[in-house]
């Protein structure tokens, strides 16, 4: 006998990218989600289904906006305590403000302390799956992976690997990063919600051997993912061209050990040619947009439009601490104001599905997650038009769903996530849900 759990409201998912096909908002005014066992079991208009289910206790947050948890494709558990480090760009940031706090991941009770206020940020702004780096030391993965096990809550994650161009004492080495990771594989992958990464941080912080190693890795282990950084900053690129000579582009360094596969994903490709990009759609691979760091870091701006046009896939990334906030709407606003600069108009739609539906096919999850298809892992997010006085004032004159899920992406923040369900239960709410 299934218990069923019902929770009212405006629901919004996708059946696809809303930019190719209008017809693929799913949009249902005064809509009714049914879950059981941590799934979907079913979406629908409420008179419908709850005439059909009188028996399921339902959750009222009518006025209230239901969509698919937030998806962030690339973050950093370690540096959540050193976001917002002021003055300077990539180079000189992780030298004086990351790798210390980095550090600090050797102790395993630190580790579990950041593990449980990461956890808990990512849900009190709706995100629900995430792409994580840890640190170069595996206790962070223990830490963070034990701890979102227990949570239900869906990552991948992974150690970082940096065998040389970093302090000694955070440095592995390729033979250590590739045992080391082979262990967590083992322990990590695929139990639960987890998915492991093998994660060399980039080009400049690994000798050719260990990319060899971390290549190697993966194709041991296919299922799992590669993650690292590429082309995001015009130092770091000059960097990687000298020390990898012969090698034509950053993104060649990566395809010549082995590193560009249908699993990879890097964040950034700011400063990418059409050759690297044409090469990287190619294999597959997936690019994360961080709009915020590339903002913050002064990077530089993601030409979205010609990556997308070229087949590349994208998913959205905080990428905290570089990033400024943990908010898959805050990202989506800079993104809109990245791609103004660029005359690109990022729909309401459009921006959210990159946020959903569109984050869980890049990262491949697209089967699990991303929308509320039956059968698929409940995780959703309730949104709140009235969070702030703002948003109120600015959505007082009647408007349409659009031009409110604009204003909740420009304006909205972490007040504006009344609640997260993670597989089913309640991760956050910001004030008790009411029955009905
Ligand atoms: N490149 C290498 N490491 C990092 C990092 O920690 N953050 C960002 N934004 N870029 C990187
Ligand atoms: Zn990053």
């Amino acid at each position: 006998m299934t218990t069923l759990h019902g929770y009212r409201g405006m629901l919004l998912d996708y059946a696809g990218d809303p930019s190719h096909n209008a017809d693929a908002v799913r949009l249902e005014p005064d809509g009714l989600l049914l879950v059981s066992d941590g799934k979907v079991f079913a979406r629908g208009s409420y008179s419908e289904l709850a005439a059909a289910h009188p028996e399921a206790p339902v959750v009222d947050y009518r006025g209230q906006l239901i969509v698919p948890g937030f998806i962030d494709g690339h973050v950093h558990y370690p540096q959540t305590d050193m976001i917002a480090a002021y003055g300077e760009q990539l180079l000189a940031w992780l030298e004086r403000y990351t790798f210390p706090a980095e550090r600090r991941f050797r102790d395993p009770a630190h580790a579990a302390e950041v593990a449980e206020v990461f956890l808990s940020e990512l849900v009190r702004h709706g995100t629900t799956t995430a792409l994580v780096l840890c640190s170069v030391h595996p206790e962070s993965v223990d830490a963070l992976a034990g701890a979102a096990l227990a949570r239900n809550q869906r990552l991948i994650l992974g150690k970082v690997w940096m065998d040389r161009n970093a302090p000694p004492d955070l440095c592995d080495t390729a033979e250590s990063a590739y045992a080391d990771s082979q262990r967590l594989i083992a322990r990590w992958h695929e139990r639960g919600r987890l998915r492991y990464a093998i994660t060399p941080r980039f080009a400049p912080s690994s000798t050719p051997a260990q990319l060899e190693a971390a290549a190697a890795l993966w194709r041991e282990h296919p299922t799992t993912y590669l993650h690292t950084h590429l082309s995001e900053n015009p130092a770091e690129i000059d960097w990687v061209l000298s020390l990898f000579p012969g090698r034509e582009s950053y993104t060649d360094v990566y395809d010549h050990y082995g590193l560009l596969t249908a699993k990879s994903i890097f964040a950034h490709g700011v400063h990418l040619s059409g050759a690297e990009v044409a090469r990287l759609a190619q294999a597959r691979s997936t690019l994360a947009f961080c709009p915020t760091a590339n903002l913050f870091l002064g990077s530089g701006l993601f030409r979205y439009p010609e990556i997308r046009e070229a087949g590349v896939s994208v998913v959205l990334g905080t990428d905290v601490g570089a990033g400024t906030t943990f908010s898959l709407l805050g990202t989506l606003s800079a993104a809109y104001q990245v791609l103004q600069l660029q005359r690109y108009c990022l729909s309401p739609h459009h921006g959210l599905f990159l946020a959903t539906l569109g984050g869980a096919a890049a990262l491949g999850l697209d089967d699990v997650v991303g929308n509320f298809e039956v059968g698929k892992e409940a995780d959703f997010v309730v949104l709140d038009f009235q969070s702030t006085p703002t948003l109120r004032r600015r959505l007082a004159a009647p408007a349409d769903v659009d031009e409110c899920l604009f204003a909740l992406i420009m304006l909205g923040d972490d007040r504006a996530v009344r609640a997260t369900y993670v597989a089913g239960s309640l991760a956050h709410a910001l004030t008790p849900p009411a029955g009905q």
